[in-house]
This record gives C-alpha cells, structure tokens and sequence, in this order.
C-alpha cells in the first residue's frame, strides 16, 4: 500500500483520517482524564452555603445564564477585563454547570466582590437605576418571595450523592440559614461569591 491508495480509494482516505485525528484525540484527551487536577476543587473552596445555594436555583429559573456565561476564556482581552481565567477545579461542584455561551451581558465568573450587596440588589431590581444605558430586565420579584427553606437540605443531600463534600452539620443547619431570607438576598449571596477563590492570584 502506498500514499496514492490512500488519494484514489474513498474508504481508505476516510480510514486515515479517523486514525490519524484519534491519535490527536488520545494525545489531549487521555492525559487530561489522567491528572487529578481537573477533579480537584481550587484551593479555599468551600461548597455553596444554603442561602448560596438557593441564589443559585433561582440564577438557573430566572434564566440568567441565557445571557451571562460563567467562563473567562485564556485570551488577554478578556482576562484584562474579567481577571484571571477559568479553571476546571473552580467547576467541579457545579451540577449542572453554569459555563454559558451567550454574552448579552458580561461574563459573571469574577463577578464575586466587583460590586456592593447594595449595588446588586438595586441592579437586580431595576437595572437602569445604575447603569442607564442596560438592557438587562429587572427582577422585582425576587424582593418580595421569602423563603422558607423547606428544601435546601434534600437539595445538599443531592449534591452530596454526586460528590460535594457537605457534611451533616451543614446539611441540619442549611434550612435554617436560609428560612426567613428573600429570593433578593440568596441571589446577591450567590453572586458574592462567584470566582472569588482565583481573583486574589491574578
Ligand atoms: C436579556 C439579557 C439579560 C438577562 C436575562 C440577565 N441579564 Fe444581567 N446583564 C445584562 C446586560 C446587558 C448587562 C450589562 C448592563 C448592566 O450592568 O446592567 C448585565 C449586567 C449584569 C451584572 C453586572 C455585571 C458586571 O460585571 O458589571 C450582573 C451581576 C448581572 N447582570 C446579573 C444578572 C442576574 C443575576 C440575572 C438573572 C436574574 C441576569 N443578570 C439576567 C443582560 C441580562
């Protein structure tokens, strides 16, 4: 067999190049699955706290990631403008992952500690109030539902079942951290805390 089978025969040609894109699969991907790494949480991670958590349901029904993804990619424009770069470590409790791919707004893997509670809570609110020219919606209601915690520890015990180390005092506790608190105060306790574990390092 020589190079011109592989030029004139269909089958051939098709052959070579799914052996030869494997080998370039096998080459990025085994050692990936290999390093520990990528399984490993970034150091001073903690898993959310009840109210974090509750903040975090009410990012996915709300809808937020439709327009904020929750990844800065390693290209200088956007580490300049989010700070440092998204690594997998920062991900590995997050079930379902928030990454995102639409960017109608900014990215909000940094977003933790950009701002003031009071800030987020007026932006959340009526976004216009501090940045005139947004067109992002407001979210009123999120004011106005107090929550009452009933489920916020079967949702840690879900996560515990997929690897987030919760531990059974968190787990007893996380009803009560969060009875009495608005929908407004679980999600600005949530996006508080977003990417504050690498901001230091940038
Ligand atoms: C229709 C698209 C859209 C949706 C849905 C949306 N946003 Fe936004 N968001 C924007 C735009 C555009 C901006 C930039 C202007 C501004 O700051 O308001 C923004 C800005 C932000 C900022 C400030 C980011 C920064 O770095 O300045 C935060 C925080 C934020 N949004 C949170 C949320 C949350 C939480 C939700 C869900 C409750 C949400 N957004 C839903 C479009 C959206």
């Amino acid at each position: 067999m020589n190079l011109e089978t592989f030029e004139k025969r269909l089958p051939w040609m098709v052959v070579g190049i799914v052996f030869v894109i494997s080998l370039g699969g096998l080459a990025e991907i085994v050692p990936l699955m290999a390093s520990p790494s990528l399984a490993e949480p970034v150091a001073g991670m903690k898993p959310l706290t009840g109210l974090q958590l509750e903040g975090r349901d009410l990012y996915i029904r709300e809808g937020c990631v439709g327009c904020h993804s929750q990844m800065v990619r390693p290209l200088r424009a956007e580490t300049e403008r989010y700070g440092h770069y998204s690594v997998a470590g920062e991900s590995v409790w997050d079930h379902p992952f928030l990454w995102g791919s639409k960017r109608t707004g900014p990215d909000l893997a940094r977003v933790g500690g950009r701002y003031s509670d009071d800030w987020h809570r007026e932006h959340l609110i009526d976004p216009r109030a501090v940045v005139p020219e947004s067109n992002m919606p407001g979210f009123l209601w999120l004011a106005e539902t107090v929550l009452d915690g009933a489920d916020t520890a079967d949702k840690m015990r879900a996560l515990r079942a997929v690897g987030v180390p919760y531990t059974d005092e968190q787990i007893e506790t996380a009803g009560s951290d969060v009875r009495g608190k608005t929908e407004l105060d679980a999600m600005v306790a949530y996006l508080q805390q977003l990417g504050i574990h690498l901001k230091a390092r940038r």
